[in-house]
């Protein structure tokens, strides 16, 4: 199987992190007057402002005052193609950007920071996984929806985590032997539950893959009331001690539902404004990461999604600078696969 360059990936997530983390704190008077100009300028720009679960507080509250949305990767696409401002401002990381270009090649489309990469995306260069495809021709190809543009027209299917295990499975049903790309721990997750034949991999998630299964059984150990929630993008030893496995809406939906008066969370930490908004009442940890204390490289935060501040989306807004750009021949090809998951996800939900 394809071998991961970690170092490199390690090593942007850490310049990642820098830049992020160096920009000044913005006092509450700096923070009213960005929000202003960011209202003013979404109407200006008939623009829509879309917002990852994971990015700034301000930013979700911001997105969705103004009447745009704070959702996962696949109902950001959705929201995007369904709405009608000329201009998506996305708020998140490059490859939702891109998701949003390729099914809607006919808007602007900006983001606050085109270097606000992902690992996932990083570890599948389109030149390795297109040999890769190419050595297995009889397998349906299966990329995940934190992949390049490239990598996506070469698919035959993209998927988010949501819907994965249901596509998956029907394919399965189909008699298709499948390779899956570049999350391995998702890819082996869907492994055991759909009893796919499957090539992973064997990509990634700098934030996720921290996540340290003998610590969070001690942590589960001192909060005996405590739901366990895990991301699939986490190790299997992890989501072997979770009580309910799901993508990001699907994790939130849980803590609403739940009885529980706890929840131990282990996806990025951004998630818990928006579990707070559903749950109010309740307590949410953050599952515990590799070397906390020491080591740690993430922290329970993707570095990429944190380099999203309102600065740079007012500035953003205001000079129609980081517009997303495709190749319309990989736009064509692109938008094949992550259309038949929306029309997919459509059916299902009738
Ligand atoms: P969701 O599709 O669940 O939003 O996940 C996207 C992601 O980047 C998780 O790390
Ligand atoms: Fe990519 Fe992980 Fe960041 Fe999600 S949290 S965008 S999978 S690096």
């Amino acid at each position: 199987m394809p071998k991961v360059d970690d170092d490199s990936v390690r090593k942007a997530a850490a310049s990642a992190a820098d830049v992020a983390y160096s920009i000044p704190s913005i006092s509450e008077q700096e923070k009213t007057q960005l929000k202003q100009r960011i209202r003013e300028q979404l109407k200006a720009k008939n623009a829509v402002l879309i917002a990852h679960y994971y990015v700034d507080a301000d930013i979700q509250e911001l997105a969705e005052e103004t009447g745009g949305y704070v959702s996962d990767s696949l109902d950001m696409a959705n929201f995007g193609n369904q709405h009608s401002a000329s201009t998506l401002v996305v708020a998140g990381v490059r490859f939702m950007g891109e998701t949003a270009k390729i099914l809607n090649p006919e808007k602007r489309i900006i983001m606050p920071d085109l270097d606000a990469e992902c690992s996932l995306d990083m570890n599948c260069p389109i030149d390795e996984f297109s040999a890769f495809c190419d050595a297995h021709p009889d397998y349906t190809v299966v990329v995940y929806a934190n992949t390049s543009a490239a990598v996506k027209a070469r698919a035959d299917w993209m998927v988010t985590s949501g819907i994965a295990v249901e596509v998956i499975t029907h394919l399965v049903e189909r008699g298709e032997k499948i390779i899956w790309a570049p999350d391995r721990h998702l890819g082996s997750y869907i492994q055991k539950l759909s009893g796919a034949d499957i090539l992973l991999w064997q990509g990634s998630c700098i934030v996720h893959d921290e996540f340290h299964a003998q610590e969070l059984a001690k942590l589960k150990l001192q909060h005996p009331e405590a739901a366990v929630l895990v991301h699939p993008e986490s190790p299997a030893a992890v989501v072997e001690l979770a009580d309910v496995v799901s993508s990001t809406t699907g994790l939130i939906k849980a803590a609403a539902k739940m009885d529980n008066p706890s929840f131990i969370v282990a996806t990025d930490n951004g998630i818990f404004y928006k579990m707070k908004q559903a749950a109010p009442n309740k307590t949410f940890i953050e599952a515990p990461s590799v070397g906390v204390g020491a080591t740690c490289q993430s922290c329970a935060h993707c570095p990429w999604m944190a380099m999203n501040n309102l600065r740079n989306l007012a500035e953003v807004l205001e000079s129609g600078a980081n517009e997303i750009h495709i190749d319309p021949a990989i736009q064509a090809k692109a938008i094949k696969p992550i259309e038949k998951l929306l029309d997919f996800a459509a059916q299902r939900r009738k």
